[in-house]
C-alpha cells in the first residue's frame, strides 16, 4: 500500500520508542502497543475503545466511511435475493461457502438438537409470565451449560461443531417458549419437517386447533433479518463474547453473556427503543419535528433510536436493505403500518438536519428493523430475542476464532488509578477510626 510507514515513532521526554505497524487486508492500519509498557512504563487510554483493535479477525468487514458490510469478504447486498440464515451461520462460523453436502449435514445436525430437555420446558412453568424474554433467552443458554456439560471443555472441532449446533438449534426453541411463556399459550413443539425460519415461526404462532401457515415473503424477510444481524465485527456483544470466551469459558456461558450485552437499548435494544418512538408520535405524544428537537437537546437523555453509529459515518447498509424489505413485505399485506410512514418522515427530517449531518449520524440496522418484525406479527418484546438469533452465529464464529488462536491471551485490560493517593491514606485510616469510636460510643 502506497506510502504507509512501517513503524511509528513515540517520543516521550528525551526518549523514543519503534512501534510497528499492522496492516490490515483492505488497508486499514493499527500501531502495535502491545510491547508499548514494557518498553516506557506507559499504557495508552482509550476508555470506548473506539481507537482501539483488540484482535486481528478474517470473520467481517466493515468499512464505516463508505457503509460497506461483508461476511467472510462477500458484500452483504449478495445475501438479500435468496437469504439463507443457515448457509450464512454456516459460512460465518466455518469461514467460506458449505457445499450442498455440508449444508445438508449442519441441517440435519440442528433438526436433531431442536428439542429442549423435558425438565428445561419444565423450569419454563416456574418463569413470571411478565418476565422480559431476554432474561430468559440469557438464563436458558447458561442453563444449557447444565444439560450438556460433556461441551464444557472441548478441544476437538467435532465437539465444537456439535455445541454450535445445539445453540443455533435450541436458541429458537428457547425463544419461542419463552415468546408462548408470556402469551399464556401452551409451548408448541420444534416439527423436525420444517426449515429454520419456518420451525421458529411455527413454535410461536401454532395454535393447538391450527398450525400456523407460513407465507414464503414472510419466510424470506425473517431469514433476512436473521442474516442481516449475524455479525459485526468487535460491537459490544460480540466483544462481551470473545472477552468471556478468552478466560476459556464455555461457548455457553460465553454466548449468554452476549445476549446480555445486546439486551442495552443503546446497542441490540435500540429496534425497542425505535417502536416506542414511533408510537409515541404516532399517538399524538409528539410531532416527529418534536421528535428531533428533543433527541438534539444536550440536557436530554432522548436519542433518536436508530439513528448514529459507532463505526458508520455513512448509511449502515442494513438500514437501506431493510427499509425495502419493510417496503416488499408491506405490498403484500392487505394494511400497510402508519409507523412505517413515520420511520420515513423522521428520516427525511434527520437526513437534513445540520446536527445529524454534522455529527454523521444516519439510519442504523434498528431503525427498520422493529417494522418488519412487527409486520410478521412479532411482539416488541421479542426483537432483541429475534436480533440475538440472528447474531448468535457470529458470536460463536469470534468465540472459535479467538478459541483457536494459539497466541490470544485471556482479556485483561489496564486502567488509570485516580483513587486515593498513599500521602492521602493515613487521613483515611485516621478518618474511618473517627467514625468506629463515635459508633461505638453510648449514645
Ligand atoms: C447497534 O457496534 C455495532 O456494530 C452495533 C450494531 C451491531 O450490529 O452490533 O450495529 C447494532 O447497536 C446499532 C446502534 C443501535 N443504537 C441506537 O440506535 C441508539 C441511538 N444511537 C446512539 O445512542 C449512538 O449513536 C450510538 C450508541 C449508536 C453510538 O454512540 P457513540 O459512537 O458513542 O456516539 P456518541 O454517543 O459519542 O455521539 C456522538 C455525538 C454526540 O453529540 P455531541 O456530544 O458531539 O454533541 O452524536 C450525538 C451524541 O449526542 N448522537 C446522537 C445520536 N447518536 C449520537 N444524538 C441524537 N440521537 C442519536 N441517535
Amino acid at each position: 500500500m502506497a506510502d504507509i510507514p512501517e513503524k511509528a515513532i513515540l517520543i516521550l521526554g528525551d526518549k523514543q520508542y519503534e512501534l510497528p505497524v499492522v496492516v490490515g487486508t483492505e488497508g486499514e492500519r493499527a500501531i502495535d502497543i502491545s510491547k508499548l509498557r514494557d518498553q516506557s512504563g506507559y499504557i495508552t487510554y482509550d476508555p470506548s475503545l473506539s481507537n482501539t483493535g483488540v484482535c486481528k479477525s478474517s470473520i467481517t468487514f466493515i468499512d464505516g466511511e463508505k457503509g460497506i458490510l461483508r461476511y467472510r469478504g462477500i458484500p452483504i447486498e449478495q445475501f438479500v435475493n435468496y437469504p439463507s440464515f443457515v448457509r450464512v451461520a454456516w459460512m460465518l462460523i466455518f469461514g467460506r461457502m458449505p457445499t450442498s453436502a455440508e449444508l445438508a449435514q449442519f441441517s440435519e445436525l440442528l433438526t436433531r438438537h431442536e428439542l429442549l430437555h423435558e425438565s428445561a420446558r419444565h423450569q419454563f412453568q416456574q418463569i413470571p409470565v411478565d418476565a422480559p424474554p431476554m432474561a430468559i433467552l440469557s438464563a436458558s443458554l447458561n442453563n444449557l451449560s447444565y444439560y450438556h456439560q460433556q461441551f464444557l471443555a472441548f478441544e476437538d472441532t467435532e465437539s465444537f461443531v456439535e455445541a454450535a449446533a445445539r445453540l443455533i438449534s435450541k436458541v429458537r426453541t428457547i425463544a419461542a417458549f419463552a415468546y408462548r411463556r408470556s402469551q399464556g399459550l401452551p409451548f408448541n413443539y420444534p416439527d423436525p419437517k420444517l426449515r429454520y425460519c419456518e420451525n421458529l415461526l411455527h413454535m410461536m404462532f401454532s395454535l393447538p386447533h391450527q398450525q400456523y401457515i407460513c407465507t414464503p415473503e414472510v419466510v424470506d424477510a425473517l431469514n433476512l433479518v436473521l442474516v442481516l444481524h449475524a455479525d459485526h465485527e468487535q460491537n459490544c456483544s460480540t466483544f462481551t463474547v470473545r472477552v468471556v470466551g478468552s478466560s476459556k469459558a464455555n461457548l455457553f456461558a460465553s454466548c449468554s453473556a452476549g445476549v446480555s450485552a445486546l439486551w442495552g437499548p443503546l446497542h441490540g435494544g435500540a429496534n425497542v427503543k425505535v417502536i416506542e418512538m414511533l408510537e409515541e408520535i404516532h399517538k399524538g405524544g409528539m410531532t416527529p419535528e418534536e421528535c428531533i428537537a428533543e433527541s438534539k437537546r444536550k440536557e436530554s437523555k432522548f436519542r433518536l433510536f436508530g439513528f448514529g453509529h459507532r463505526v458508520y459515518k455513512n448509511f449502515d447498509p442494513r438500514s437501506r436493505i431493510i427499509r425495502d424489505a419493510c417496503d416488499r413485505v408491506f405490498a403484500t399485506l392487505k394494511h400497510g403500518d402508519p409507523l412505517l410512514d413515520i420511520a420515513r418522515k423522521l428520516e427525511e427530517l434527520a437526513l437534513k438536519d445540520q446536527y445529524f449531518i454534522d455529527r454523521n449520524l444516519y439510519p442504523n440496522v434498528d431503525f427498520y428493523s422493529g417494522l418488519l418484525l412487527r409486520s410478521m406479527g412479532i411482539p416488541t418484546n421479542m426483537f432483541t430475542v429475534i436480533f440475538s438469533i440472528g447474531r448468535l452465529p457470529g458470536w460463536i464464529a469470534h468465540w472459535k476464532e479467538q478459541h483457536d488462536d494459539p497466541t490470544s491471551r485471556i482479556l485483561r485490560p489496564r486502567q488509570v488509578y485516580v483513587g486515593l493517593p498513599e500521602n492521602r491514606i493515613e487521613a483515611a485510616l485516621a478518618q474511618a477510626e473517627e467514625l468506629r469510636k463515635v459508633e461505638q460510643s453510648p449514645t
